[in-house]
């Protein structure tokens, strides 16, 4: 079987020591009426080259920009990559790694990230910046919501300049709090202030290059912020355009928020990319997000840490100001890359080259009859209208330009330029428009056009040789600890093997390539796949609808909260529907999104076995809950024996019961949410469907509900005509987007990769010995770490170190750390709350017997050393380049890049 390498020895030596006599005596307590009884209806799996080759087939159905002349922006851009951020981002080093909880395990992904909060600090002129979101309409929503809770504020003002999808995802993120975004006109491509009508604090929100292309006025800002204490959010589409003047800072911007995409990120049909967001730092506990900060080890020696923002979540649960957890950090690693090899200078000499590109057009598009271009001040992209309205729809289904709608001026196209566009394409798009060509004297790619100016300021940021590009990251690659290098029992985080072959397959042009916006004709190979993964999550899962939209885990909680709002909505029941249960072993994501959505949240206690406390339940149930939120199996590890019970408590009251699926890998092929009676869920592609977790990002977090549940998923959903696939129109009862695009496709690829490979069979199997495993550990240690309840486990289960801690003074994390020293990474630990000193395991299918041993001999080690030498233990650990880093100072005075503060 892929990827498992026991083989059927180490399973019956694993059975013996566990105690049963088959793998399916481990899955006893899944209710036998639930219980699968036939195969999943998925192919069988296949070899590699069986998948490579469906899935090229798929590619190869695809039509690549570069195939003809195209010239699609409108907030996704085609720029170079450097082959350098590919090599980088290869290396499992920084793909195959987490999250960095555990600072000296992680110090190379730490570094990239301090590094990009640099790079963004710059770029921005701002203070603070995190370590990336999931696109730029979720940072931007991310920004506003930021604005709201610093300036105590319910108001907020958007320029009709601001792109649509931007628009549609920031509406999406207010809704549920009842706050009505109002407009500031567009008048002849630039923004009115309209001053009188706008509040002190209200939050402002200008887009510059906005959607048309123009370049706002400086003067803009400095009357939005000439009057009241207002929040000024710059919001940023085409990343190239922060190498001209003015920095953003200049404007007197509270925050600047935008799409990340054309620093070295591949198109991809939309994702995955990353959005920025930098602020003040006055502001920075608002922040969401990761950030990362510089801090000393015990010796003194200065490294880095997470900050602020860690462990938010758990810590504050329902007061969380953000859910955010998955980030897109290996697409900011290929940002700072891609800006290291390019500098200030690279980046505004390819900043000319598309000006200039943008600027011969302009000029000799003016003189074209039947052809008006409105633009004054442009960067790389403007606004045409064709009088030939023949000629715009061939533009438009050709995907050579994309149409768009500009308030005052109606539909017309928008045109973009980036130096992946040849002199010789510009003349054959000007042939096309009627023109006669291009003349050639006016292209001097060398210097901006007249109208703009790059940035004054000489940032001390030159350009860096491949080679030393290389080396650079070769040595942060080689700070972390990744899946490759061995076991990662990271409880609730399934850190199993990546396949390479998903990689590759991800990477194939025929996917990687494609831009979000072109029609449905030339992307039909894209669209099957999704409709296949589609179609395969649903067999899963039991759950007949889905959206792959939502960017991670924490985003698919939201968006599922969204639709069950939008259903209360619907049947007239959302005023007394304001409360969400949660078990009080729930990820701190859950109650995050449930606040997030306006939810009141109410926890509830977890029994003697570690499952949701039934009288507590039913308690706490009435009219007014809308949505009860579990895991199962739950974060404790362990299947809910009562989820019969839990489902008909929850629907007798009129509730829906949501699947928080991060824990799916129990239990592929062996029970399905949807039989079980949850209503909606969300998944964790990469967890279960083994796409990387690229050092915390990016992931996939798509949302199954049930058939009536389907029209409020968010939009656009695919549709088939005959036997063509296309985006539908955003329906009347769906919450809207929740993100540009449609998902991070390129996490796509890589799960239906996987399921193919693996088929229904394979599936099961995984989960069969991922149980398998967790309960040979649980079995090995009980005499050193009890578990914290004694009952069979799934895939994950929860020891206790708290009478370890009272015997000797030795904490789970002093335990933890000492495991680095014999070279494992440690399980999460202090999670979840509800379990003194915690330490939650989760091997996964893909260790092998050895691994296992391996690591319960070093528990056993640790453990032992604890009682001889406890003060042993603190010191842990040793063997690293650095020891344990000062976590609180990292807080008190934050160093948030890599100068001086
Ligand atoms: C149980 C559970 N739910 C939700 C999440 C959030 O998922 P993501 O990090 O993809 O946003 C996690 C992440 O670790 C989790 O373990």
């Amino acid at each position: 079987m892929p990827f498992i390498p026991q083989n059927p020895q180490d399973i019956q030596q694993i059975l013996d020591a566990i105690g049963v006599a088959q793998v399916d005596d481990l899955f006893g307590d899944l209710p036998q009426e639930h219980r699968l009884s036939r195969p999943l209806n998925l192919p069988d799996g296949m070899e590699e080259r069986q998948v490579r080759k469906q899935l090229s087939r798929l590619a190869d159905r695809n039509t690549l920009p570069s195939a003809a002349p195209t010239f699609l922006g409108a907030g996704y851009y085609r720029h170079d990559i450097p082959a350098a951020v590919g090599a980088v981002l290869s290396r499992p080093e920084f793909f195959t790694a987490y999250t960095p909880y555990q600072p000296e395990l992680s110090q190379g992904t730490l570094r990239v990230m301090l590094e990009y909060q640099t790079f963004i600090q710059r770029l921005t002129g701002l203070e603070v910046s995190n370590a990336s979101l999931y696109d730029g309409p979720t940072a931007l929503a991310e920004a506003v919501l930021m604005g709201l809770r610093v300036r105590k504020s319910e108001e907020v003002w958007v320029s009709e300049g601001l792109h649509p999808e931007y628009h549609a995802v920031l509406q999406t993120y207010l809704d549920p709090l009842g706050i009505h975004i109002q407009t500031l006109p567009l008048r002849n491509l630039l923004t009115e202030p309209a001053d009188a009508a706008i509040g002190e604090t209200a939050v402002v929100v200008i887009q510059s290059p906005n959607y048309a292309g123009e370049l706002e006025a400086p003067a803009l800002f400095r009357s939005i912020k000439a009057q009241g204490h207002r929040f000024l959010v710059l919001n940023v589409c085409e990343a190239f355009s922060l190498a001209l003047d003015p920095i953003p800072a200049e404007l007197g911007v509270d925050a600047v928020a935008g799409s990340g995409q054309s620093f070295g990120n591949a198109l991809s049909y939309g994702g995955p990319h990353f959005g920025f967001l930098a602020g003040r730092m006055s502001d920075i506990r608002q922040l969401p997000g990761r950030i990362a900060g510089r801090t000393e080890d015990r010796r003194n020696r200065e490294g880095i840490v997470l900050t602020f923002q860690a462990r938010e979540q758990h810590i504050r649960r329902e007061k969380a100001s953000s859910n955010i957890c998955t980030n897109q950090a290996l697409n900011a690693l290929a940002a700072t890359v891609f800006l290291h090899f390019h500098g200030m200078e690279g980046l505004q000499s390819m900043a000319a080259e598309c000006a200039g590109l943008a600027a011969a057009f302009v000029d000799t598009a003016r003189t074209i009859d039947g052809v008006t271009i409105h633009n004054r001040r442009f960067f790389n992209e403007v606004f045409l209208q064709v009088e030939d309205h023949t000629l715009h729809k061939w533009l438009i289904d050709d995907g050579v330009l994309i149409e768009a709608q500009i308030p005052g001026l109606g539909k017309g196209l928008l045109a973009a330029f980036t130096e992946e566009n040849t002199p010789e394409e510009l003349d054959r798009l000007v042939r096309m428009l009627g023109g006669s060509g291009l003349p050639s004297a006016t292209i001097d790619l060398s210097q901006i056009p007249d109208h703009l100016s790059l940035r004054h300021d000489q940032i001390a940021w030159k350009r860096t040789s491949e080679t030393a590009v290389m080396r650079h990251f070769h040595k942060l690659a080689q700070q972390n600890y990744c899946v490759d290098d061995g076991i990662y029992p990271l409880g609730s985080c399934t850190m199993k093997f990546n396949p390479r072959l998903n990689e590759e397959l991800a990477r194939l042009p025929g996917f990687s390539q494609l831009h979000p916006l072109q029609p449905p004709c030339q992307v039909q190979g894209a669209l099957e796949l999704i409709d296949q993964l589609e179609a395969a999550l649903s067999e899963i899962t039991g759950l007949p609808a889905f959206t792959l939209q939502p960017a991670a885990g924490a985003h698919g909680e939201l968006t599922a909260l969204l639709v069950a709002r939008a259903f209360f909505v619907d049947r007239g029941e959302d005023n007394h529907r304001n409360t969400v249960l949660v078990p009080d072993s729930a990820h701190g994501t859950n109650p995050a999104s449930a606040h997030m959505c306006g939810y009141q949240v109410r926890t509830i206690p977890s029994d003697a076995r570690g499952n949701i406390d039934l009288e507590s339940l039913r308690a706490n149930m009435g009219t007014h809950i809308a949505v009860v939120m579990m895991t199962n199996p739950n974060t404790l590890g362990l299947f809910e024996e009562h989820i019969i019970e839990v489902q008909r408590i929850v629907h007798e009251a009129g509730a829906l019961l949501y699947y928080d699926g991060a824990n799916l890998n129990a239990i592929m092929g062996k029970i399905r949410p949807g039989d079980m009676g949850f209503d909606l869920l969300h998944l964790n592609l990469h967890k279960t469907f083994s796409t990387p977790h690229g050092g915390g990002g990016p992931g996939s977090g798509p949302v199954g509900v049930r058939a009536d549940l389907a029209p409020y998923l968010p939009g656009p959903r695919l549709q088939r005509n005959d036997r063509v696939l296309y985006w539908g129109p955003i329906g009347e009862k769906s919450i809207g987007r929740v993100r540009g695009a449609y998902g991070n496709f390129g996490m796509l690829v890589r799960a239906l990769a996987y399921i193919r490979r693996l088929g229904g069979p394979g599936l099961k199997r995984a989960s069969e010995i991922a149980v398998l495993n967790a309960n040979y550990l649980m079995a090995r240690l009980p005499e050193i770490l009890p578990p914290a309840f004694e009952r069979r486990c799934m895939h994950e289960f929860v020891l206790t170190a708290r009478h370890l801690k009272s015997a000797t003074g030795a904490s789970a994390m002093d335990v933890a750390k000492r495991l680095i020293d014999h070279h494992i990474h440690p399980p999460t630990v202090y999670f979840p709350l509800i379990v003194p000193e915690a330490m939650m395991i989760e091997p996964t299918e893909t260790v092998s017997l050895a691994e296992l041993d391996r690591l319960a001999e070093a528990l056993v080690s640790v453990v032992a050393e604890a009682h001889d030498d406890p003060a042993s233990l603190a010191e842990a650990p040793k063997t690293t380049t650095f020891s344990r880093f000062d976590d609180v100072r990292a807080v008190r005075t934050p160093k948030l890049n890599i100068e001086g503060t």
